[in-house]
Order: C-alpha cells, then sequence, then structure tokens
C-alpha cells in the first residue's frame, strides 16, 4: 500500500503537470457559499476525480472541482467542494487536500463554513471570523503515525487562527460598512443538527457557533505550517426556545444570502497577502 505522503505527492505532481505557477492562496467555500468563485478569472478547472487519491465530495451543494485563476496580480486556488467526516471519509481523507495545498507551495489558508449560532447575540445571516476553535469532540486528523515531512509530533495550538488576517477582516468590513462578529467555533461531527440540549451544552463551554466542517482542516493546514483564516455564516440559531426546527435548505439560503460579504472580505484579505 502506498504511503500517505507518497499519494499527496502524487496529487500535487499532478496538478503541477496542469499548472506551473506560483499560487498565492488558497481558498475553501462551504455550504452555499461558492459564488466565491465567480470573483476569479479561472484559469483551470480540475474535477476532483481526475487527481490521484482525492476523495470525491457527495453532498449537495458543492461542486467537487479545483478552480486556479487570477483574482487581480494574485493566483488564487479555489476548492469547491470539501470532504466531511459525516460523508464516511476517514479524518486522513478529510485533510488529504490541505496537504496538497501545502506542498503546492500555498502558504495562506481561507475557509468558509456555513454554521449554527449558539450565541444568543447572533442572527441568522451573521459573519463570524472564527477566532478559536474546540476540536475535542471531532476526531483529530494527525492520529496515527506522525508525517514529519510536514509538521511535529505535538504542534502547538495557542493560535491556529493567524491574528494580523483577524485585524484586517474587521478593517475591512468596517470599510464596506458592515458589522461581523467574531467567535470560537465549535467542531463537531454530525450528520445530526444537535438537540437543544446540545446547543446549550456547547454555549456553556465557551462556543459562539458550531459547525462540521473546517476544524480538521485547520489543524492539518496549522500542522504544516500554514497561515489561516477562516469566517462562519450564521445560518441557524440553536439558542431559541420556541419551535426550531432546521433544514438543509435553510442553512444553503442563509448562506447564498451572506455570500457577497464574506467573498469581499476574503477577496480583500487574499489581495493584501
Ligand atoms: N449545527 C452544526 N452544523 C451546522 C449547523 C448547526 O446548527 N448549521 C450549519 N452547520
Amino acid at each position: 500500500m502506498m504511503h500517505e505522503l507518497g499519494k499527496i505527492h502524487e496529487a500535487v505532481a499532478y496538478i503541477r503537470s496542469l499548472y506551473t505557477g506560483k499560487i498565492d492562496a488558497a481558498v475553501i467555500l462551504g455550504s452555499g457559499l461558492g459564488s466565491f468563485s465567480e470573483e476569479i478569472v479561472v484559469e483551470l478547472s480540475i474535477p476532483y476525480s481526475d487527481i490521484p487519491h482525492f476523495p470525491v465530495s457527495t453532498v449537495e451543494g458543492h461542486g467537487g472541482h479545483l478552480l486556479i485563476g487570477k483574482l487581480s496580480d494574485k493566483a488564487v486556488l479555489v476548492m469547491s467542494g470539501r470532504f466531511h467526516f459525516y460523508e464516511g471519509y476517514g479524518p486522513t481523507e478529510v485533510v488529504f487536500p490541505i496537504r496538497v495545498l501545502h506542498l503546492l507551495g500555498i502558504q495562506h489558508l481561507f475557509v468558509s463554513n456555513a454554521a449554527g449560532g449558539v450565541n444568543p447575540d447572533f442572527k441568522v445571516g451573521d459573519l463570524m471570523v472564527i477566532k478559536d476553535h474546540i476540536s475535542l469532540s471531532i476526531v483529530n486528523p494527525l492520529l496515527g503515525k506522525n508525517l514529519d515531512e510536514l509538521g511535529p509530533r505535538f504542534p502547538d495550538m495557542s493560535e491556529p487562527y493567524f491574528k494580523p488576517f483577524i485585524q484586517q477582516a474587521f478593517a475591512i468590513a468596517e470599510k464596506e460598512g458592515y458589522a461581523i462578529k467574531q467567535g470560537v467555533y465549535f467542531g463537531v461531527t454530525g450528520p445530526t443538527f444537535e438537540t437543544r440540549a446540545e446547543y446549550k451544552m456547547i454555549h456553556i463551554l465557551g462556543a459562539d457557533a458550531v459547525g462540521m466542517s473546517t476544524v480538521q482542516e485547520v489543524i492539518a493546514a496549522v500542522h504544516c505550517g500554514m497561515k489561516v483564516f477562516a469566517m462562519s455564516v450564521i445560518t441557524d440559531l440553536g439558542i431559541r426556545e420556541e419551535e426550531n426546527i432546521i433544514t438543509h435548505q435553510e442553512v444553503l439560503d442563509a448562506a447564498n444570502a451572506a455570500a457577497p460579504k464574506l467573498s469581499a472580505i476574503f477577496k480583500q484579505l487574499i489581495l493584501a497577502t
């Protein structure tokens, strides 16, 4: 059986056979947030299924393409569609693309997601910059033999989200004329949305939002030394006392509505890298 690092190198070699230029940043688009791709002058679109060893995305609302193109003078890679643990991918598969991005030489990673708000001050449609996360109820993607070529056995996680990006995001939002929030993202496996008791627990444990992606990806990115920025669109609220049935459609609709604001922030952060 092929070593994990060998698989990553094969995927990188395939992408490099199609695109040789320097890539300044990578973007992972969450559920309903695909419209960021429209900002990019696309030079190359690679279906995940063409890339050796790449998992294939299954969930509704996810594209399953790797796009490379230009945002003004910056070369940007966009992952339109990501891999979730709840789809049945192992944690090593979920983070496979992140390691490919690293070995493509990409140092800046921008991640978006749809998340449930548990902070009582949040409203549907709010944008939350992730300033920290709680990973203890997901499966850590670094379990098992360490890939020493990528990073250390015991990576520091005191600042997974690059502080200057957070500060710049607030400055951009202010200039654009809208308010954004910041908070702690609590990672869960899904696919069930949380029970009322679980939302309450998540809030008591110190989180502001909860979601089924991002944390494994960020751990793998920090492990290999990438600078990460992540932002959630609050698509539903886990704190209402009244009737509160959450549907995937409601999540997609709220994410679509907030996508232009999120795109503006990602775009300007990338232009400043
Ligand atoms: N919980 C978990 N994941 C989510 C939610 C939620 O309420 N909303 C969007 N993704």
